[in-house]
């Protein structure tokens, strides 16, 4: 079992780069069932969760080669099975995805149904939903979603939630379909936008993805492709925090401000002083954190996936803070965690209450998912003191080797074995 070993209060300072968004290479990755050609991807972040997407392509049937420095080239020319395995879905949910593309390529798919998570219950109804109205025929036997339909059709899709993963899904698969879809509350991160970016690329007829409405207009085949990921904007937005929690002056590179757009308008409003760039992000930690009241909400809103790491560092700040969880049911799992670090956080049912304390003392912290456990460490990183954080492979599903990262950064920070 790994840990991580933290000593805290060291100020962090230097630059960082980000790398590729998880939740970009993930359906990019995917896309590229959804042609006989090769596609090949650049920026493609190294974790947990992308080795996961390899296996299941290969499952399938493609080749996956990993050509290293984030290149990936895959060939879908011999995609031919159609079945996901619990043992790697249960993995990683991301895995419903492939439904939609093997829907479109194959006419079939059999994906078990991805549990819940520590976060929500997290159902796919709205996946299986907008499936149907594109004509396929859905059962659920035995844990696995059964899927067919000898060609897809066009139709009009209303997301009751504007669902990430969710408008993926169904974006891979109306684009082989017949005649023209209308996805109205789609999901507007900027993810679901590189992956449009990266289909139209491949011949696919596809308008609106970033705004309410997107609107697809089936062709019969796509080609392949050469596409770059986007960098990842909830790295950068821990970066971002990492710096702030410590009272450093961090330059963050290689990254897409406006992606981080509310995260950086709320910080402000706590009083960090917090420059953007083109591509880079310029942070002059001060010490001097107000609180400031946060409501997590889709895509242009405050990110629930940085939710965790805003209370890290609200924990520190003058006065208090309430922070509202609207996207997932659970996403308070970190609280505890940080209250025996001395933290004064009080939830009540979708909202937390946290009052600034002088300062955290380092603990012995468990991980309970992706990004509570990156709000722990960022706690650690401003602790008095030692922490040590276990179950650290939660941490490797979303940060590419953030130990390495940190340390480059003046962090007292190493991995155990
Ligand atoms: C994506 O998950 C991200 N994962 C999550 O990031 C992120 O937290 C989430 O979007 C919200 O931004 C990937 O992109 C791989 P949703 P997704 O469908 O698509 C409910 C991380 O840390 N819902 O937008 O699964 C659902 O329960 C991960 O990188 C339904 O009810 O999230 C939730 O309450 C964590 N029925 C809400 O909608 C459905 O069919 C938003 O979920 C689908 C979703």
């Amino acid at each position: 079992m790994e840990k991580i070993i933290i000593k805290g209060r060291e100020r962090l300072h230097g630059s960082i780069a980000v790398s590729g968004a998880k939740n970009a290479a993930l359906p990019i990755m995917t896309a590229s069932l959804l042609t006989r050609e090769k596609t090949l991807i650049h920026n493609i972040p190294d974790l947990r969760d992308v080795r996961t997407i390899s296996d299941l392509l290969r499952i399938f049937g493609a080749r996956v080669e990993d050509r290293g420095n984030g290149t990936f080239e895959i060939d879908g020319s011999s995609v031919h099975h159609h079945e996901a395995p619990y043992e790697l879905v249960k993995t990683m949910r991301a895995s419903c995805m492939v439904l939609g593309p093997l829907l479109a390529r194959l006419g079939r798919a059999k994906v078990s149904l991805p549990g819940g998570c520590a976060i929500g219950e997290r159902p796919i109804n709205l996946h299986l939903k907008g499936l149907e109205t594109l004509g396929a025929k859905i059962k659920l036997e035995h844990g696995y979603v059964i899927a067919e339909a000898d060609r897809l059709k066009g139709g009009r899709i209303y997301f009751d939630i504007p669902t990430v993963t969710g408008t993926m899904n169904i974006m891979m698969a109306a684009v082989l379909a017949e005649g023209d879809t209308l996805l109205e509350n789609a999901a507007k991160e900027p993810e679901i936008a590189d992956l449009a970016d990266m289909l139209r690329k491949m011949g696919a007829k596809i308008e609106g993805d970033g705004a309410d409405t997107i609107s697809i207009t089936g062709v019969t085949s796509l080609h392949g492709v050469e596409h770059t990921i986007i960098p990842d904007r909830i790295e950068t937005g821990t970066f971002i925090i990492a710096a702030a929690i410590t009272g450093g002056e961090v330059k963050i590179t290689n990254c897409i401000p406006d992606h981080s757009e509310s995260l950086i308008m709320k910080l402000r409003e706590s009083g960090l002083e917090i420059k953007p760039g083109k591509t880079t992000i310029l942070i002059k930690g001060n010490g001097k954190i107000e609180g400031v009241d946060v409501e997590t909400s889709p895509y242009p809103g405050f990110p629930t996936d940085m939710q965790a790491q805003i209370m890290s560092l609200l924990c520190i700040a003058k006065g208090t803070s309430i922070i509202t969880e609207t996207v997932f049911e659970n996403r308070f799992m970190h609280v505890s965690e940080l209250r025996r670090m001395g933290a004064d956080i009080r939830i009540r049912g979708q909202s937390a209450t946290v009052r600034g304390v002088g300062g955290l003392s380092g603990a012995p912290l468990m991980a309970t998912d992706l990004r509570a456990s990156a709000s722990l460490l960022l706690a650690a990183l401003a602790a008095e003191g030692e922490s040590v954080i276990s179950r650290v492979y939660h941490i490797d599903r979303g940060y590419e080797r953030i130990e390495e990262k940190l340390s480059k950064l003046g962090a007292n920070i190493r991995r155990v074995r």
